[in-house]
């Protein structure tokens, strides 16, 4: 009911899209003529998640991906193209020479390789691709996603030194800068995460990868949940490699991850890889000579995600986007303590990806029927990942706005009140 009646507040607004979009006209033919999408005034008419023609909107997903899309994005996947279809390969040019602008580099020094599947495909591409066996790489894990690296060099029976610290924990650049001088000092690659969607801390990747340089190690970043939403300079970073997915912040749907890579780097890894499929620079290579994909390329998702790029345009850039989901968090922050839930991390770690929260200490708590009570009024919440406490996460990526993130609030005040969950007494040890 309450989405109804702000889809009415913003019919106004309401514009076709194709006229927003400045690079509109190098979209395949009959795409996106169809769509009127909801505007979000407040953020440069920004198409919006929900569809007017339809009476029972998505549900909201506040989760880690895939993500609520806008209407348009999701409008976009109903187009079909063969993957020898022109059009389709412009489409793959534009996303990505679309993925070199969002991080602000050079068609010259970086290139884009774009891998079939989800996430973790392009990690593992770029692990088992990129890394010199006799040498090995240091990884640098502060939660689940920098030790799921090291399954993958397991798998791949690539030597790697595992740094690995507290999900609530920056790593320590000196301790880093002893172990480069020490048991890693061999190592080619230093390879690390910059947001840890675990529990939502964000590492400094600059910091980490300045001192991986200087230490003569190629840089290798897992950005999968922060490409798009954190300003991230690849100078001051010196990254030679970049991960993410389309299903994260730039708001596409599953079904392919990238890599940005520096040219003069991936050039070393030419029949260097442990995997056809997820050979990285085979890939490039590939998609370099007849600008087509090896193998089934994914068409719909990436129509979608040249949409998604152009609406990241629309509003305004990363920095935009960033304000945008900081708003989500502090718009959550807000209310959660208010209703007195305690944060896992302390503020100073926090990122604007995702939050994680500490179960209630209170006898009628009970994650299973909260989620559940939720997801009955369309708020999709997600588990906690963390290893040594009870949590449940929120995210704040995805075309959802701050407004969203108030209902959604609202809706917890409600369950909890059903659920006589009133008294949140801090959890006694936090960490
Ligand atoms: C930081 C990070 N790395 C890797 C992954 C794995 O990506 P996928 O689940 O798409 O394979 C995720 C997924 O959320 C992630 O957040």
């Amino acid at each position: 009911m309450q989405r109804t009646a702000k889809m009415a507040s913003h019919a106004a607004s309401r514009v076709c899209l194709r006229s927003m979009s400045s690079s509109a006209a190098a979209a395949p033919a009959g795409s996106f003529t169809a769509a009127k999408p909801v505007l979000n005034a407040k953020y440069n008419n920004l198409p919006t998640h929900i569809d007017p023609n339809r009476p029972v909107q998505d549900k909201l997903l506040f989760t880690p991906g895939p993500l609520t899309t806008s209407y348009s994005v999701k409008q976009a996947l109903t187009t079909d193209l063969g993957s020898r279809d022109v059009a389709f390969q412009q489409v793959i040019r534009d996303v990505r020479s679309g993925l070199l602008d969002v991080a602000g580099v050079s068609a010259a020094e970086y290139t884009t390789v774009p891998v079939q599947g989800s996430g973790t495909f392009a990690i593992e591409a770029t692990l088992c691709s990129v890394i010199d066996r006799k040498k090995g790489v240091l990884v640098i894990a502060n939660g689940a996603y920098g030790l799921r690296q090291t399954a993958i060099l397991k798998a791949h029976k690539i030597p790697f030194v595992l740094y690995e610290c507290a999900d609530y924990e920056a790593p320590d650049l000196a301790k880093l800068e002893q172990l480069l001088q020490t048991t890693a000092k061999d190592v080619s690659h230093v390879s690390f995460v910059h947001s840890e969607t675990t529990s939502g801390i964000v590492n400094d990747v600059h910091a980490l990868g300045a001192l991986a340089h200087r230490m003569g190690k190629r840089v290798i970043v897992d950005a999968m949940s922060s490409f798009g939403a954190y300003p991230i300079d690849f100078k001051k970073a010196h990254l030679d490699y970049l991960i993410s997915s389309a299903n994260k912040c730039i708001e596409g749907v599953p079904g392919f991850a990238f890599v940005i890579a520096r040219k003069s780097s991936l050039e070393e890894a030419k029949g260097n890889s442990s995997s056809l499929a997820l050979d990285l620079y085979g890939q490039c290579a590939g998609l370099d000579g007849n600008g087509q994909f090896r193998f089934t390329p994914p068409t719909h998702p990436l129509i979608a995600f040249a949409q998604a790029l152009r609406e990241l345009k629309i509003e305004g850039g990363v920095d935009a986007r960033a304000r945008r989901y900081k708003a989500n968090q502090q718009t959550l922050m807000k209310g959660l303590a208010r209703l007195g839930f305690q944060l896992y991390l302390p503020a100073e770690q926090q990122g604007y990806i995702i939050s994680s929260y500490h179960w209630p200490k209170d006898k009628n708590w009970n994650f299973e029927r909260f989620y559940s009570a939720l997801n009955d009024k369309s708020f999709v919440i997600y588990p906690g990942k963390v290893s040594n406490a009870d949590c449940f996460r929120i995210g704040h990526i995805g075309r959802i706005f701050p407004e969203d993130t108030e209902r959604l609030v609202q809706a917890i005040e409600e369950v909890c009140k059903e659920m006589k969950t009133a008294a949140f007494a801090p959890p006694s040890a936090k960490l």
